[in-house]
């Protein structure tokens, strides 16, 4: 078989790469080994950047994120009993939306389907070959055991951190990479929002978040040891874990009906491209989730990716495919330490003195009491400019 891009990841990064192509008229098989219902129904990132939901507005790829999602335009930085608006409105005229990521893949599957375009679900992409040629080649095996192979101009792994693209671009493990010494433990409860805004809590007990999901459903993490098993707490321990940390907040209780343990990581592949082999998304990199860079991040990559795949496709042109792992390495890096800097400003590690505990408050302090200080936090929140 035979297209112009093949995509292996029906993520948000190979589903809307998938969309914007169609719009310039390229063709593209998309393949992921998971069904749709898994797709769809997974809990993942909550928070999108107005940069990001320009891209999937003005592409025609949800309208639900502005009727469904929620504009926000501040969070809350609390700390030392204290809570610390920062207002994005007022600092940088630019919001976030919240909507969470599972419906943006129902949007993308819906805008696909529509556009009778080829996905192909259940299909699990065994190796690359070829990437040296300007034949690449996709070798998979689908549902029924069946040996599938896609040849195409250019292959794209937008699928995910264990990347199997990766690996033909040159060692699976070959990149820069950081640990955390610790993750979150995530809940879904049945409650109304307990704050209107996302509060973002460092505490003497460790850091805790409470965002949201709807007016009934609610998301939140604390901090925990990376080895946490998930089970070992009743609901009414979480809540009294969660209360604790966000002193000053009287949290709305209910039933817990999910629980997670989601660990801490810091990664960006040494090689983006090699020859027709391409990354997006959590394939390229991986950021901790503390100021929901990830998903987006995915989306930056993917309107980089998109214009350099239109030159090439269209033109013959391969200079914005060789430009490409620079200019999506120039934001990821930027993003990553974002991602790293909230993570490291509120949490508490467990080897922390008290001078760093100190010191950390004075950190915050230092961004909360300062208006360059907050906006820096707004601007990076919101997210740069895309380049569109
Ligand atoms: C959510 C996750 C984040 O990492 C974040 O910074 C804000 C919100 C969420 O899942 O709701």
């Amino acid at each position: 078989e035979r297209t112009s891009v093949a995509i292996v990841g029906a993520g948000p990064a190979g589903l809307l790469l998938a969309h914007l192509l169609d719009i310039a008229g390229i063709d593209s098989i998309v393949i992921d080994q998971r069904s749709r219902e898994e797709i769809e129904t997974t809990i993942r990132a909550g928070i999108l950047e107005q940069g990001t939901v320009e891209v999937l507005t003005d592409t025609g790829a949800s309208d639900r994120v502005r009727t469904v999602g929620q504009r926000h335009d501040g969070i809350e930085l609390r700390f030392d009993g204290e809570g610390h608006r920062i207002d994005f409105a007022a600092t940088v005229g630019r919001g976030v939306w919240l909507y969470p990521q599972h419906e943006v893949l129902k949007d993308l599957i819906a805008a696909r389907l529509a556009a009778g375009q080829d996905l192909r679900l259940g299909v699990t992409a065994d190796s690359v070959e070829g990437v040296d040629t300007d034949r690449p080649r996709v070798i998979a095996t689908g549902s029924d055991g069946e040996r599938i192979e896609i040849e195409a101009d250019v292959v794209v792994g937008a699928d995910g951190s264990r990347s199997v693209v990766r690996r033909a671009l040159g060692g699976s493990s070959s990149g820069h990479f950081r640990e955390y010494p610790f993750a979150w433990f995530g809940v879904l409860c049945e409650a109304p929002p307990s704050s209107e805004e996302l509060i973002y809590s460092s505490s003497p007990e460790g850091f805790a978040l409470i965002s949201q999901r709807s007016a009934t459903v609610q998301r939140m993490y604390f901090q925990c040891d990376p080895e946490e098993d998930p089970e070992r707490f009743s609901e009414r321990q979480l809540w009294d874990i969660l209360q604790a940390r966000v002193p000053g907040t009287t949290l709305k209780e209910g039933h817990i009906f999910q629980r997670d343990v989601l660990r801490f990581r810091s990664f960006v592949a040494h090689e983006l491209r090699r020859g027709r082999a391409v990354l997006v998304g959590d394939a390229a990199h991986t950021v901790p989730p503390t100021g929901a860079k990830g998903m987006n991040l995915a989306v930056a990559d993917v309107v980089l990716l998109a214009e350099a795949l239109r030159a090439l496709v269209r033109e013959k042109g391969e200079r914005l495919l060789d430009a490409y792992p620079e200019r999506a390495l120039s934001r990821i890096w930027k993003a990553q330490h974002f991602s790293w800097w909230m993570t490291s400003m509120l949490h508490t590690s467990p080897e922390a003195t008290d001078f760093d505990r100190r010191r950390q408050v004075g950190e915050l302090r230092s961004v909360v009491e300062s208006e360059h200080g907050r906006a820096y936090l707004a601007e990076a929140y919101t997210g740069w400019p895309l380049a569109r």
